[in-house]
């Protein structure tokens, strides 16, 4: 068991922070979409203690995180649609998979059996800060235990990592609440495997080339797509409008005396998507304190960030096995 040491926001923490991951240790830390555990993505036993600490299988691959195009333009190589995607949405909530040059020092790790890597430059003041003193690019994974809810606060990171890391960098909430967008450009169109916090219309309005979701023949594959992914402990059921009295309720606008909580009593889809994973949280730890097995949550638009959130929900309202 380590001792996690809880670093706030400020200059001393950050370079304590770096020492340690200099070391070969972990470090969670905020990102404008949730938190990542990082580590050194060129060091092997670095990365395995990300694996250990998330009881994570290794077959699935880590998103590589930089500070600034440059650094990542000399490691991956970058085809057309690939800079101008990377120009325009980056720092942001964006992962771009892309080939590696043979001269990279990542670590085989970070690609698990896959030929890409993911990779992305987080806008976050602290992440940026985090990476830029580092001088190294870090893998990082969301900072929760592997299949639980994504942490968007650093007491959801302790919930399920604390004495399995090294430390964690205390940067209040996250600003999205929903993960980056994954997508794989390819010649002439681009391939969403994970749909997250950067929309489909963004891009395609910015860039005149609407995301293709990923289909059987559209490889790679990715565990992301994994139908059970992000699941609270309580089962989770789905588009539910008339509450039974034993289920733990989160509404969605329409606020009713019922509700336990409510992702968004005005019905705005953006404040919903800060809501969700820290509510999924509080009503399974409601839930457990009720002797109650199941969450329900009401209807949510599909469009924009409404799908990315019906997308996790879907997820993991899978059965459990
Ligand atoms: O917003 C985010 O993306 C956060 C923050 C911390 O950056 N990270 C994150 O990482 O969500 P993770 O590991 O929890 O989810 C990344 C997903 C996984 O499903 C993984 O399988 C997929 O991305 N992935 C990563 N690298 C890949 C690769 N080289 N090929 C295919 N899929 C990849
Ligand atoms: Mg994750």
């Amino acid at each position: 068991m380590l001792k996690t040491e809880i670093l706030a926001d400020d200059g001393i923490s950050i370079a304590r922070a770096a020492q340690i991951l200099a070391r070969g240790g972990t470090v969670a830390f905020p990102t404008e979409t949730v938190y990542g555990l990082g580590a050194d993505a060129r060091n092997p036993c670095a990365l395995e203690k990300i694996f250990e600490a998330k009881k994570r299988p290794y077959s699935n691959p880590l998103i590589v995180h930089f500070s600034h195009l440059s650094a990542a333009y000399e490691l991956l190589t970058f085809n057309d649609l690939a800079l101008r995607l990377a120009e325009r949405f980056w720092p942001g909530p964006m992962t771009l998979l892309l080939p590696k040059r043979p001269s990279s020092p990542l670590d085989s790790l970070v690609a698990g059996n896959q030929s890409l890597v993911g990779i992305r430059i987080p806008s976050h003041p602290i992440a940026q800060r985090l990476l830029n003193e580092c001088g190294q690019p870090l893998a990082a994974p969301s900072a929760n235990l592997s299949n639980h809810v994504s942490p968007t606060q650093a007491s959801h990171v302790l919930d399920d990592l604390d004495g399995r890391i090294d430390a964690i960098i205390d940067g209040g909430d996250c600003q999205w609440g929903l993960e980056s967008t994954i997508l794989w450009p390819k010649k002439n169109e681009i391939i969403r495997l994970r749909s997250g916090a950067l929309t489909d219309s963004t891009v395609s309005n910015s860039l005149g080339i609407k995301p293709k979701a990923l289909t059987g023949k559209n490889q790679p594959q990715t565990p992301g797509q994994h139908r059970q992914h992000y699941s609270p402990r309580a089962h989770l059921c789905i588009n539910v409008r008339d509450f039974a009295e034993n289920f733990v309720r989160i509404g969605f606008g329409d606020p009713s005396p019922n509700d336990d909580f409510n992702l968004s009593p005005r019905g705005d889809i953006e404040e919903a998507a800060v809501n969700l994973y820290a509510l999924l949280r509080l009503a399974d730890t409601k839930a457990s304190q009720l002797g109650k097995s199941v969450i329900a949550i009401a209807p949510i638009p599909w469009g924009g960030l409404g799908t990315t959130i019906n997308d996790r929900l879907t997820r993991a309202a899978e059965e459990k096995d």
